[in-house]
């Protein structure tokens, strides 16, 4: 398999490590930026990259080497072409790009969708079927059983710019689920837009108990505003669910099914800040942004026994689901649940065990190779 990797920066930007940081995430900088500086030989380099974003893209690259997979370094801008023939890496780290054989695409992921869809889909990773089975995660049943909140898929009433029309007066809409978790008490909620990826921040919405159906809309109206034109007549797009605490957040990588490795959701973290050792590493932040981090090996433990329990349920529920991040919290009692799932390839990384990851997917690309011989 070979690596097709896309720079996030520039090749002559590196980032330098944080100097408020525990020696051994200083000197796993500074190694991944001396190995960066072997790999692609340049006359000049220019500090000036997001330390995080820097890092966590570079991660990728070197965890591909160190995996003994052949890394093509590609052009950050532009977009790949439609066939594997055409495609002319920058720099080869190993082996010459041989455009035959399957690849796997590392780093940022927009412009290079066009690639994976075309005829060689099935032998490239990510899958775009896979991708979209973690992006509909709202609809699987096991999510919704594990949400450990009140969730509900909602519909938009109206016409959309697709020409679908969805009727007032559907329990699915979005204002009337609003009116009947109104009935039953104040309404304290999150509206997730589940359609689009990464599309904005949630939108809270509060009402009174029992409030009335045109102050439901009008909640509607003022949450998501000018979104509504993207929305309309749009079905299953939002994801209602009442707001509840959560904390200790985490992000676990599943490969095949496999629970691979996992670190807290610590915007700061990238894998070089991984406490050695471990594969599931017990860093974590009680409330995220908040930066008060300690070490906490039994919810670490508490995580990583809960997605090997649920990882089967959600995968029973959507045959299409393989590779996907499952971002877990506790909640006020301290059980866990499902805050959400997501594309591997689009995940950010924290502390996780990138090498763990990176292993993982060539491990099951071989054996689905195999099996499908
Ligand atoms: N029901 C909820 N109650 C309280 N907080 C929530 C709820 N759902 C989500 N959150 C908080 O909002 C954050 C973002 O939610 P989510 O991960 O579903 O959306 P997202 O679009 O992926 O955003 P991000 O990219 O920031 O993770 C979560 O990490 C969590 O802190
Ligand atoms: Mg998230």
């Amino acid at each position: 398999m070979h690596v097709l990797f896309t720079p996030r920066f520039p090749l002559d930007v590196v980032a330098k490590p944080r100097s408020d940081i525990p020696e051994y995430a200083y000197c796993a900088y500074q190694a991944a930026k001396g190995r960066y500086m072997q790999h692609v030989p340049l006359a000049a380099y220019h500090n000036q990259a997001d330390i995080e974003d820097w890092h966590e893209n570079i991660a990728w690259l070197l965890a591909a080497h160190d995996a003994g997979l052949d890394v093509h370094i590609l052009d950050r801008i532009t977009p790949l072409p439609e066939r594997a023939q055409d495609i002319k890496p920058l720099i080869s780290l190993s082996r010459p790009f041989d455009p035959n054989r399957p690849f796997a695409l590392f780093g940022p992921q927009p412009l290079r969708a066009r690639l994976t869809t075309s005829a060689i889909d099935g032998q490239s990773w990510p899958s775009p079927a896979g991708a979209a089975a973690a992006n509909r995660y709202a609809s699987n049943p096991a999510f919704q059983r594990h949400a450990g909140r009140q969730v509900q898929l909602c519909d938009v009433e109206g016409t959309g710019l697709n020409g679908k029309v969805v009727h007032s007066g559907q329990p699915s809409e979005i204002t009337h689920a609003l009116e009947n978790w109104a009935a039953a008490g104040p309404v304290d909620a999150l509206i997730k837009n589940v359609f689009q990826p990464k599309y904005g921040p949630l939108y809270p919405v509060e009402l009174p108990a029992g409030a009335h159906p045109v102050a439901c809309k009008q909640a509607v109206y003022d949450a998501l505003s000018y979104d509504l034109l993207d929305l309309e007549g749009r079905t299953q797009a939002l994801l209602l669910q009442g707001r509840i605490e959560m904390r200790d957040e985490y992000r676990i990588f599943v490969i095949g099914g496999r629970v691979v490795t996992g670190a807290g959701c610590i915007e700061r973290h990238t894998p070089w800040d991984r406490i050695p050792g471990e594969t599931f590493d017990p860093q974590m932040e009680n409330l995220r942004g908040s930066g008060g981090i300690r070490v906490d090996r039994a919810r670490a433990k508490l995580y990583r026994q809960f997605a090997e329990r649920i990882v089967p349920e959600l995968m029973a529920e959507d045959p299409e689901l393989r590779d996907f991040s499952l971002d877990l919290a506790v909640n006020a009692d301290g059980a866990p649940l499902i805050i959400e799932l997501n594309p591997v390839a689009t995940s950010g990384l924290y502390a996780c065990r990138i090498e763990k990851l990176v292993g993982a997917i060539r491990d099951q690309h071989a054996y689905n190779r195999i099996a499908a011989a």
